[in-house]
């Protein structure tokens, strides 16, 4: 039985990975901010809702403690939450913006992460997925052919950049634990207004495929719904 917590699962993305990982026999715990939306997404998906908002410290120490009285570890660490923050022209952006943004994307994953590992050091196979974006790769957003090349959006996407990065770091530090990057791709959610070409489904497959490859695969990688990709 694989024990699996997501962040920002009530839900977009989040919620989509839930019900596909609870499909494939995962015990699903729906993290999430708000109380009401957290529950009500648990109930509608049969999963157990704990409360975490990844900027608030005491909430996810609260959030790890919970998971350990009932779950008493987990076997995946899925950091979803995030935010999209000001596009457009960067003159009058402040250094409030960028912290807000950080503070979920990147520093709401440190929390996180923190706060797990030692429940995820109880697993046979640990495994963590930061959902991040190839909006903070250089490549793809200097790519024409990329939707991502079509944006300015100069806070969100170097915050992924940052979490890929941040990812790549941890996954060699932290050898004993398989922790990766997923690049959705563009995809409908309120994220944008729902303005992306992919489904919730098309969008989680490359985290769900990293959810559930089993030991064996590498560590230190950002992968999209085809495969591996550079994000430099
Ligand atoms: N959609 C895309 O095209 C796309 C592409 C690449 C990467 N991504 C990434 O995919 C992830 C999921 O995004 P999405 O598209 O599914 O967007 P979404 O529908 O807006 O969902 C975002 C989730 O993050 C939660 N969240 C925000 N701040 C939080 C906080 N402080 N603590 C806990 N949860 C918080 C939201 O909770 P509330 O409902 O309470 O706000 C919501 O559950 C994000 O990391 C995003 O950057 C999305």
């Amino acid at each position: 039985m694989t024990t699996t917590f997501i962040t920002g699962a009530n839900k977009g993305l989040g919620r989509e990975t839930a019900r596909r990982l609870i499909a494939l026999g995962h015990t699903v715990i729906v993290g999430a901010r708000d109380p009401e939306l957290g529950a009500a997404a648990a109930d509608a998906l049969g999963a157990r809702f704990v409360q975490i908002d990844v900027t608030d410290d005491e909430s996810v120490a609260a959030a790890a403690a919970d998971v350990e009285k009932h779950e008493g570890s987990i076997d995946v660490l899925i950091n979803n939450a995030g935010r999209h923050g000001p596009f457009g022209d960067p003159s009058e952006l402040t250094g409030d913006d960028v912290t807000g943004i950080f503070d979920v994307n990147v520093a709401g994953v440190v929390r996180a992460t923190t706060a797990f590992l030692p429940l995820l050091r109880r697993s046979a196979d640990p495994v963590i997925i930061n959902v991040s974006s190839a909006m903070g790769s250089l490549a793809a957003t200097h790519d024409p052919a990329r939707p991502e090349s079509h944006f300015v959006a100069p806070v969100y996407t170097s915050s992924k950049a940052a979490l890929t990065m941040l990812t790549t770091q941890y996954a060699k530090a932290l050898t004993d634990i398989r922790i990766n990057a997923a690049d959705p791709g563009y995809t409908a959610t309120d994220l944008n207004g729902n303005s992306g070409p992919q489904t919730v489904t098309e969008g989680t497959d490359a985290i769900v495929t990293l959810a559930t490859e089993g030991p064996g695969h590498g560590s230190g990688r950002f992968v999209d719904r085809d495969g591996e990709i550079a994000w430099s």
